[in-house]
């Protein structure tokens, strides 16, 4: 699509339609570059613009001149956005600084490059580096809603403010405060700039392809810690229970489970019940990485299995969306108990994936470091509220 605009109308139309188009392309393809409506070119061409093309996006490299003609390419946008720039080892590290660790939760500073084979970056909690630092986390949860907690000195012009959660908006506390204060987001969702899920499933390097499933001496498992019967898993587990008999742990159920033991009663599970609390797109935790890993079928309750085809195979998991009753599922999980060889399809992806959890907190901080290396570009995430709650 091209449009032919004469140079009279053009600078004012590519003001506003340019910044519209390219703030919105910002800001919904860091990580999704396939969003539809940005899959066709679209190419303005006007005379003697290249200025005012240029000041518009303060982006050299999106505009051409061709014949005297500038051309605003719309489609590179994303490609400024997705490319990374080569990281060479001169450059000065880039200094991230936790203001604040999530739900107090300490991580080692200095991994970034053991773990994650991000260079370049270095990550503090020392405020006093406030002035130098090109990024700050901020974790939504940390912060107090009159912002009294919250860094008073100016913000120095380069400086790049990260908001991170990993709570689903049912879960978070909305404070009218945060709006045009953030330019980027890290959270589980997939539009954030720095998408970090709960888990992921990954290719194997090397090492046997066959898989043998744990040794199982119970049928379905359920691990409840906060009980509350508006929630959907309570109505669909209230209903399932009576058509299959499910083992029951957690505080809820006044049987609580310790660190030390989860791991052997989850994998002794035929069928863990992965049910969310609270349900939203890209809401999948824990409760469906920690038995994929542990070699049980997740039985999962949350988005639609299209959601969870996105993050991980669809031959891994069982969908409660896939039988039009609690009393059908159950009687698919009774089928499969008896049938060895149906069972094991739940786990031929293991052949040539593995799955892993994330590193609360680690891993946004190194991965953010590493967005702000590699992106210099200026943003700002205006109406956090809406895109997060709305
Ligand atoms: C943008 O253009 C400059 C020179 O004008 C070049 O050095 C730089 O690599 C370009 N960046 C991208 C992402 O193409
Ligand atoms: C630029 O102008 C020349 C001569 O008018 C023409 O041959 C050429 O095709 C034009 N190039 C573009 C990209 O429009
Ligand atoms: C726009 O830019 C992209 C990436 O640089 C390029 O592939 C595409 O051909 C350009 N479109 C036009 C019409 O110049
Ligand atoms: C924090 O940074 C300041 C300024 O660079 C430095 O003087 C101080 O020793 C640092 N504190 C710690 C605990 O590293
Ligand atoms: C970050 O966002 C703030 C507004 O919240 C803005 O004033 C600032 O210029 C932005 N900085 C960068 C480096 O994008
Ligand atoms: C929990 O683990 C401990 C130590 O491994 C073991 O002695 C105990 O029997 C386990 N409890 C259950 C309920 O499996
Ligand atoms: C298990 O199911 C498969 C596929 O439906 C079937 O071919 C096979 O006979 C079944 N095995 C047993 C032991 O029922």
């Amino acid at each position: 699509m091209e449009l032919q605009i004469s140079s009279r109308v053009c600078q004012n139309l590519l003001i506003t339609v340019a910044l519209l188009i390219c703030f919105s392309a910002i800001f919904y393809t860091y990580y999704k570059p396939t969003v539809n409506w940005l899959k066709w070119p679209i190419v303005s061409r006007c005379n003697s613009c290249s200025d005012i093309c240029i000041n518009a996006f303060k982006m050299p490299n999106q505009t051409e001149m061709v014949n005297n003609t500038c051309i605003v390419n719309f489609t590179s946008i994303k490609i400024l956005v997705t490319q990374s720039e080569p990281v060479t080892q001169t450059d000065p590290d880039t200094i991230l600084l936790i203001w604040m660790w999530p739900f107090g939760q300490k991580f080692d500073l200095g991994i970034c490059s053991s773990r994650f084979n991000i260079h370049g970056c270095r990550l503090t909690n020392n405020r006093s580096q406030f002035k130098n630092s090109h990024a700050v986390l901020f974790h939504h949860r940390n912060i107090r809603g009159d912002l009294s907690n919250m860094p008073t000195l100016p913000r120095p012009p380069f400086q790049k403010w990260i908001w991170m959660n990993m709570e689903s908006p049912s879960n978070s506390r909305l404070h009218s405060t945060l709006n045009n204060l953030f330019n980027l987001t890290t959270t589980y969702r997939q539009d954030s700039d720095i998408m970090i899920p709960y888990g992921r499933i990954s290719e194997k390097t090397g090492g046997s392809t066959t898989y043998e499933i744990p040794y199982k001496n119970k049928l379905v498992c359920w691990i409840v810690s906060n009980w509350n019967s508006n929630y959907k898993r309570s109505q669909y587990y209230g209903n399932l229970k009576q058509h299959i008999s499910i083992e029951t742990y957690g505080r809820a159920f006044r049987r609580p489970v310790t660190y030390a033991n989860y791991s052997d009663l989850v994998s002794s599970c035929k069928f863990y019940l992965s049910f969310e609390n609270s349900i939203h797109k890209d809401y999948i935790t824990e409760k469906l990485y920690n038995p994929l890993k542990l070699g049980t079928v997740p039985v999962v309750l949350g988005p639609p299995r299209k959601n969870y085809e996105e993050l991980i195979p669809g031959n891994a998991f069982i969908h409660v969306d896939d039988f039009s009753s609690p009393k059908e599922l159950a009687e698919h999980l009774k089928l499969l108990d008896q049938n060895e060889s149906l069972y094991r399809q739940y786990f031929t992806w293991r052949e040539h994936f593995v799955s892993s959890t994330t590193s609360f907190g680690l891993e946004h901080a190194c991965w953010a470091c590493d967005h702000i290396r590699r992106n210099k570009n200026y943003r700002v995430v205006n109406d956090l509220n809406s895109w997060y709650w709305g």
